[in-house]
């Protein structure tokens, strides 16, 4: 049973808060449930992690990437600017794939800049919760090769 990590970035903890029209309407625990549900029947456990803080997100991936297959991140504003999660993605050597519940290249010119996507096999953005669904089966292909 492989372990992949499913990471999400600031904000994000507030799912279900934050506007529904761009975000759905799923809280965090919903699409962690979710994702968790999916990949057991894919045969494959989720370690799920959220953050505010940008260093803690490094942490967790340091710690936990050694004993992992994959990872499914939503970086949140993380995604326009940090270099150092970029770096601390593509020093894990793991596959990542990059999901975006809004469509951020319909949205503010900043917004559709991602720095981290560089370092991921896949950005899916627009697809709300369905997203991270689609992002598993990329990882689950990928696993079979
Ligand atoms: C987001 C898009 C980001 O621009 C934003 O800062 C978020 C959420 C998304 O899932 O659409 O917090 O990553």
């Amino acid at each position: 049973m492989a372990t992949l990590l499913l990471i999400h970035g600031p904000n994000l903890n507030l799912l279900g808060v934050r506007d529904a029209q761009l975000y759905g309407a799923k809280t965090l625990r919903d699409i962690e449930a979710l994702v968790t549900d999916a990949a057991e029947k894919l045969g494959h456990k989720i370690a799920a992690f959220q953050s505010n803080h940008e260093g803690a997100i490094i942490d967790f991936l340091q710690k936990e990437s050694p004993n992992a297959r994959g990872i499914i991140i939503n970086p949140g504003a993380l995604t326009h600017y940090s270099y150092a999660l970029h770096d601390a993605l593509r020093d894990t050597k793991l596959p990542a794939i990059e999901v975006h519940l809004s469509d951020i290249i319909s949205r503010e010119p900043w917004r559709q800049v991602s720095v981290t996507s560089p370092a991921c096999i896949a950005q899916i953005s627009g697809k709300k919760e369905q997203g991270y669904i689609e992002a598993l089966g990329v990882l689950h292909k990928n696993m079979q090769n």
